[in-house]
């Protein structure tokens, strides 16, 4: 017969022995799951407002392809909203509209599945008939779905052929790119309808950094390289500032096999004059096999400045001779910079020093150097979009000092002599 523990009227068994140990053991799991609770929500907590952290995508998977894919925020948003009421080409602008270029945006917008018409085998004329000459860039600030819907013929990942003759190469538009989507947004609709009125087989590649601090756009250029050949092999690269609008579709988006091109001598904001003799900056194009041959550009130039004209010196030490597009094909509007925050993209105080010592080092500073880390790669409507990270110091110290910095060396950059083609 069992004892009865009696509280008012309420009588119930007294418990055994056993039932004391287990109830003694639940109530301990019960107080430590308590505990572990508490404690992770407060780890929780504090780490809530953390960034979530960048998915590497190792380099083997650089083919995954899902813009459906969850937008990852990292330090560099393509957020641009700091423009308001201004001009973007000169006084030619006139919608004044604020735009937000949150990239989760972009990428919910579904693929593309769509089947061309098969190419006629017949090879592109090297000047179609139907180009424009001379255009009014479009100066409207167009949302990303804008542009998605204006272009159905461009695939998922900004690859365009044409179908009506077979373009002679494969083209990489290599785009380096941080914080600056307006500029995107107004070159895009008037770079991609050119290109296409030029038979150009292109694909876009808006190479992005994703590291903070100084913007290093020889990095840039390098990892673009390197990221596209795994793509599809390129046989031409044109690295395309993104705020340099091309008004002329004469100027045609080719390579040539002789040496290097500066495709943007006449620039509205040098009043379409050549701003120096030895210009270098704004669109180059290389073939793949020239851009290997300098072993592509210097990795040290941090901030503005001076890599442009690096990259020139590179093409002369290597005997490739330097061409230049036309005064009357090769003209650009720049997008108005007023009001775009422009951190990390300050004048380089070294880039005298780094430039003296280009010739010495360029064997060991370029592509056979660079350290990085592919931080994302989406396939968006209009563009392959890639994320690259870097260690600047480590970068720095790839390099030897005394081949790193110098107090003697040419300067000689204002003369660099140039054959005209059209
Ligand atoms: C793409 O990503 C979305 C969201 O992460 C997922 O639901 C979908 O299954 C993925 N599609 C493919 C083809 O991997
Ligand atoms: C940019 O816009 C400002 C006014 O917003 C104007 O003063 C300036 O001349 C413009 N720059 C260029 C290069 O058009
Ligand atoms: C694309 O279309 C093809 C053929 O119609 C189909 O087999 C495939 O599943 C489609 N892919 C997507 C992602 O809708
Ligand atoms: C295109 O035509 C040429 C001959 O006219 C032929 O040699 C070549 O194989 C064809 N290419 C394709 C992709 O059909
Ligand atoms: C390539 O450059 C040479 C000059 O060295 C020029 O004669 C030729 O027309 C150019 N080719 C193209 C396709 O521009
Ligand atoms: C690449 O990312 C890894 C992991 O976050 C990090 O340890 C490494 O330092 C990074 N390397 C470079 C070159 O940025
Ligand atoms: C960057 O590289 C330097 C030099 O190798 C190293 O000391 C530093 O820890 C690295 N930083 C990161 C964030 O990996
Ligand atoms: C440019 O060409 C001129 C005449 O051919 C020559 O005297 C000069 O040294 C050249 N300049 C450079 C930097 O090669």
């Amino acid at each position: 017969m069992t004892s009865k523990s009696c509280v008012l009227n309420r009588c119930k068994p007294r418990p055994s022995r056993v039932t004391k140990l287990m109830a003694i053991l639940f109530i301990t799991a019960t107080l430590i799951l308590v505990v572990h609770m508490t404690f992770s929500y407060s780890v929780f907590k504090k780490h809530r407002h953390r960034e979530v952290p960048i998915t590497l995508i190792s380099q083997s998977t650089v083919q995954v392809r899902n813009i459906t894919q969850n937008f990852v925020k990292t330090s560099s948003m393509l957020v641009d909203d700091v423009f308001v009421k201004e001009p973007i080409l000169g006084n030619a602008f006139t919608r004044h509209q604020i735009i937000s270029c949150d990239a989760r945006e972009e990428f919910s917008t579904d693929s593309k599945n769509r089947t061309f018409n098969p190419r006629i085998n017949k090879t592109c004329p090297g000047r179609p008939p139907t180009l424009a000459g001379r255009f009014a860039p479009s100066t409207n600030l167009y949302t990303y779905h804008e542009l998605a819907a204006m272009f159905p013929d461009v695939q998922d990942g900004g690859h365009y052929t044409p179908r009506t003759c077979m373009p002679a190469e494969k083209t990489a538009i290599i785009i380096p790119y941080r914080n600056r989507c307006r500029h995107l947004y107004t070159l895009l609709p008037n770079l991609i309808p050119m290109l296409m009125r030029q038979n150009v087989d292109f694909t876009i590649f808006v190479i992005e950094q994703s590291t903070l601090g100084s913007f290093n756009k020889g990095i840039l250029f390098n990892a673009g390289y390197l990221e596209a050949l795994k793509v599809d092999n390129y046989d031409c690269f044109i690295l395309q500032d993104v705020d340099m609008i091309p008004i002329d579709d004469r100027n045609m988006y080719r390579c040539n096999k002789t040496g290097p091109v500066h495709f943007s001598p006449r620039v509205n904001k040098f009043k379409y004059k050549l701003h120096y003799s030895g210009l270098f900056g704004g669109v180059v194009g290389f073939t793949t096999e020239q851009f290997r041959l300098i072993n592509g550009a210097s990795n040290l130039y941090f901030g503005w400045g001076g890599e442009d004209d690096d990259l020139r010196n590179r093409a002369v030490n290597r005997k490739l001779p330097l061409l230049r597009k036309n005064f009357a094909y090769g003209i650009y509007d720049m997008v108005n910079h007023t009001g775009v925050k422009e951190e990390g993209w300050k004048v380089n105080p070294d880039r005298l020093k780094i430039y003296r010592t280009g010739r010495l080092r360029q064997h060991v500073d370029g592509l056979n150097s660079l350290v990085y880390n592919l931080t994302w790669v989406r396939t968006s409507a209009l563009y392959t979009w890639i994320g690259i990270g870097f260690n600047a110091t480590y970068i720095t110290k790839t390099v030897p000092k005394q081949l790193r910095i110098g107090r003697r060396g040419d300067l000689s950059y204002l003369k660099a002599n140039f054959t005209i083609i059209s």
